[in-house]
């Protein structure tokens, strides 16, 4: 599970990530430390979870045949790789942690940023981290049934179980979680590899019958374009994850992940982005998070999860490229390291609105109830975001609950300091404290 970016988040808190220009005193800038190695490894540590391993079958089994569902597989990650391009000159125009969020803020303003968060937060993090779970049972107790599959009840509490350790371990220790992390890591490339290697030794042995294009297009079922729209649903979440990179553009090396971006527009409770005084670990988050993904491994089976969270990323994904094309209409001028061309962007959104429109048509419950939860962020937004003078007796409530919750989980929200002081404390010494969510968002808007 992915450990990693929040272990990196509270160990880059704790070292104080900040810096001092040399040019100006005043100008205090975050080091980028993250390499092109280390950033292809965070892509492809994101992107690589359980879902080369779960969704052929989905694949396959919408296409109606071998060769349509390579086609598919080829299509998804050539549309993947459009959809990284326009992020990647997003990523450099509007160089803020938190990635799509940001820019959809940015751009379209807050209602729209908000919704993105809450969608993330709520349903596509926590469903993407139910699949993987459940994918992992799955595998673990197939040699338990060699002659059926795994009951679903049996997947279902042995993934609970994987999630409720693995929450445990990341609240307690960041080592920890970057050791299971890379050992999972590990083992997610040697079964990859080891799936391709056999795949090119039988096809060398002669065994490629199946792929010539007579066998390869034998359908077994006629497929509609609502059934190919599902097969690239299906696909598109073993290629989700390539805008992870996006999320710490900002400073590389303190890698903030959503909650801390959204703490501090005011999005998100500030609750949410504290961590751990000893620890470091951001153990509010990752109770949410584990809550959230337990509630949804009780609703639905993985196949249906994976259409769900895919065509929640679809359009999150697609909105943030129309902000592209809105962007270069509203400020054409402004500096763009990477410009793509406008093509790019037009092709993704042709096959983004492609996607959508079929997938809801074939599956209007499990797309509709996605739309349904994004929107009832709108109220949450008016209510918790919009309201700024909210009576005292509420500001009160919210201050009492968050201190609550601080004493509760013993988190704070992360103080980084300046480069001078990170050489001359010690972690320990860094300047913690309890704070409100005022103090958090006027911090920020002085631009602490
Ligand atoms: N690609 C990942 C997998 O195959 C899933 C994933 C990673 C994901 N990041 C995501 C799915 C973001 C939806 C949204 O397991």
């Amino acid at each position: 599970m992915r450990a990693g970016p929040r272990g990196r988040a509270a160990r880059a808190a704790m070292a104080g990530g900040e810096q001092r220009l040399p040019g100006g005193p005043e100008r205090v800038a975050l080091k980028k430390e993250i390499g092109l190695v280390s950033a292809c490894a965070i892509i492809i540590g994101n992107i690589i979870g359980s879902g080369i391993f779960i969704s052929p079958k989905g694949v396959l089994e919408h296409a109606g045949s071998v060769g349509l569902a390579l086609i598919i597989w080829v299509l998804g990650g050539g549309v993947a790789a459009l959809g990284s391009l326009c992020y990647a000159e997003l990523g450099v125009t509007i160089p803020k942690s938190g990635g799509d969020y940001s820019y959809v803020t940015e751009i379209f303003g807050g209602l729209a940023g908000f919704l993105l968060l809450w969608s993330a937060v709520l349903i596509m993090y926590p469903t993407s981290l139910a699949v993987i779970a459940l994918t992992f049972s799955n595998y673990v107790l197939q040699p338990v049934f060699p002659n059926c599959i795994p009951p679903y009840n049996a997947s279902r509490i042995l993934s609970m179980v994987c999630l409720l350790l693995l929450t445990w371990v990341n609240s307690s220790s960041v080592r920890w979680a970057t050791r299971i992390q890379d050992i999972f890591t590990a083992g997610k490339l040697l079964a990859l590899t080891l799936i391709i290697v056999v795949g090119f030794i039988q096809i060398f042995k002669g065994n490629y019958k199946e792929l010539t294009p007579s066998n390869a297009f034998r359908f077994w079922m006629t497929p509609s374009v609502g059934h190919l729209a599902l097969a690239f649903l299906q696909g598109s979440f073993a290629f989700s994850g390539w805008n992870f990179l996006n999320y710490v553009t900002e400073e590389l090396v303190d890698p903030r992940r959503l909650c801390f971006s959204g703490a501090r527009e005011g999005h998100l409770p500030s609750l949410l982005a504290m961590i751990h005084v000893k620890n470091c670990t951001p153990i509010p988050a990752l109770l949410i998070c584990c809550l959230a993904t337990l509630i949804i491994m009780l609703v639905g089976d993985t196949y249906t999860l994976i259409n769900y969270v895919s065509f929640i990323n679809y359009l999150c994904y697609g909105v943030t490229i129309i902000g592209l094309i809105v962007l270069r209409w509203r400020k054409p001028k402004i500096f763009r390291p990477i410009k793509v061309n406008l093509l790019i962007p037009i092709t993704y959104l042709a096959f983004w609105a492609f996607l959508l429109v079929f997938s809801l048509y074939s599956e209007p419950i499990v797309c509709g109830i996605g739309l349904i939860i994004i929107l009832t962020g709108v109220p949450v937004f008016f209510l918790g975001v919009y309201w700024r003078n909210k009576p005292k007796c509420v500001n009160r409530l919210i201050e009492s609950l968050t201190c609550w919750g601080q004493k509760l989980c013993f988190v704070v929200y992360p103080q980084c300091g300046s480069a001078e002081e990170e050489h001359s404390h010690s972690s320990s010494s860094h300047s913690w404290r309890l704070v409100s969510d005022t103090a958090v968002r006027k911090s920020h808007q002085r631009g602490l």
